[in-house]
């Protein structure tokens, strides 16, 4: 596997390319199949990833064929019983695993699931899926690292309060509920747009929805789900990270297929930074402007900043002209390529949630690590706009999100190269 960037930079990026398919929407969307009892999820615009791929092996390991059409289309045929222990190999490549316990458990019964466990960003417990699973009924044990899982009967619909709109236990609980007796409601959920694109499939697998502007959702339980179609949104973390490539690179450069509401919060802080850009219904246009001015930024759950821009944003601060703020108050230790970045001339002193970003005027090129997926994109993006050759190692990371990042790069100008090794 090609694992690490080399980066040629101070190319200003230039012309269009397309946004992909929303990685945490395919998801979430991809796993609520697992409600059908013999039945179809045909769904488009599926984005071509290590983290879809994991998703497919664990859903064959249960039981589901999946039928490619092409490259973003595929059919997921969901048999009349599904296996419920979820293997460990396959569960340990991915921590959206997890996206298996809602719909499984109420389809099947009963569920077991090795805890995904963390990853570098922080420690991603699991608790407030579990606490509400519970109050619908479940019976939960931890055993040796595995969650075991099993429900007397149908899980029964009821009000959860969800104490920390988190986007996963929105998603596992929203499914979960789909097939349980009665109407649940769930309230304080995570209001990210992947929401309404499952939000959106459960509807067409007859399971009636309704999301609420308060921060609620009501899902009347239905007995048996019915085959459906569903088209994945874009990716508005892809679409954000090359819109900050191309302020970066001082590039003139388009973004289409992306729904500019989604990414408003970035829109508006990029604004308030001086960066230039025209935005139509469904693409954005960036313009060079010399140096970006500095900001304060904290990210929150949707429609706040969004913590999977962070690392991207802060890159791009790192060399605005001015000292900028960036709080982390979603995860605990997304800090991570600061130092990598500080390697190629950065100035960001990190205390708890908090970076300090002395802005340089030109970073130089180094070789540095992703340390995870967005930290990944961060120095990328960082490289595209130093001065001299910069290298990403462990580029495994960055497969997990970005789809052909290399070919994107390249049709924009940039002079990139995959490598085995450094
Ligand atoms: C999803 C996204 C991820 C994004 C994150 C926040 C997917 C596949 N991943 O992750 O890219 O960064 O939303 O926008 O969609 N928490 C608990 N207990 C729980 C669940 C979460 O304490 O039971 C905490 C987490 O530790 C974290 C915070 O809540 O500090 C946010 O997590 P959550 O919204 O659940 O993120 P994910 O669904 O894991």
């Amino acid at each position: 596997m090609k694992n690490v960037l080399k980066i040629t930079g101070g190319i200003p990026l230039k012309g269009s390319i397309k946004t992909q398919g929303a990685k945490n929407a395919a998801l979430p969307v991809i796993a609520a199949c697992l409600i059908l009892r013999g039945g179809t999820l045909t769904l488009d615009n599926i984005p071509d990833l290590y983290d879809i791929s994991a998703m497919y092996d664990l859903l064959r390991a249960l039981g589901v064929e999946i039928l490619k059409e092409n490259n973003s289309r595929a059919i997921f045929k969901v048999p009349e019983e599904l296996r419920w222990e979820a293997p460990e190999p396959i569960v340990r490549k991915m921590r959206a695993s997890s996206l298996v316990l809602g719909p499984l458990l109420a389809n099947c019964g009963r569920i077991s699931l090795p805890l995904p466990g963390g990853c570098s960003i922080g420690s991603r417990p699991i608790d407030l899926h579990l606490k509400g699973l519970k109050q619908m009924g479940a019976e939960i044990e931890i055993r040796n690292g595995v969650v075991h899982a099993s429900v007397k009967g149908r899980l029964r619909g009821r009000r959860i309060y969800l104490d920390f709109p988190s986007v996963g236990a929105t998603e596992n609980l929203m499914v979960a509920a789909a097939l349980a007796s009665g109407e649940t409601i769930i309230e304080n959920i995570a209001r990210e747009p992947e929401i309404d694109n499952l939000a959106e499939t459960l509807r067409n697998l007859g399971v009636p929805v309704e999301l609420e502007g308060t921060g609620g959702v009501r899902i009347k339980g239905i007995d048996r789900a019915k085959s459906g179609y569903s088209r994945v949104i874009p990716d508005r973390i892809e679409a954000g990270t090359y819109i900050l490539a191309g302020v970066m690179t001082r590039g003139e450069m388009t973004v289409t297929d992306l729904i500019p509401s989604h990414i408003d919060s970035m829109l508006a802080k990029l604004e308030e930074a001086g960066a230039k850009f025209k935005v139509t219904k469904d693409s954005v246009t960036v313009y060079p402007v010399k140096r970006l001015k500095p900001i304060s930024v904290k990210t929150m759950p949707f429609p706040g900043f969004p913590t999977d821009a962070q690392p991207q944003m802060s890159a791009a601060l790192s060399i605005a002209n001015g000292v900028s703020m960036v709080e982390e108050s979603v995860f605990q230790s997304r800090f991570l390529y600061a130092q990598e970045l500080n390697r190629m001339g950065a100035d960001i002193k990190i205390s708890r949630d908090l970076a300090v970003i002395k802005g340089v005027k030109k970073l130089q090129g180094a070789t540095v690590k992703a340390t995870d997926l967005r930290a990944g994109a961060a120095l990328i993006i960082a490289g595209l706009a130093a001065e001299g050759e910069t290298r990403v190692d462990d580029m495994v990371h960055v497969w997990r999100g970005y789809e052909a990042i290399d070919q994107k790069l390249r049709s924009l100008g940039a002079k990139v190269e995959l490598l085995d090794s450094l």
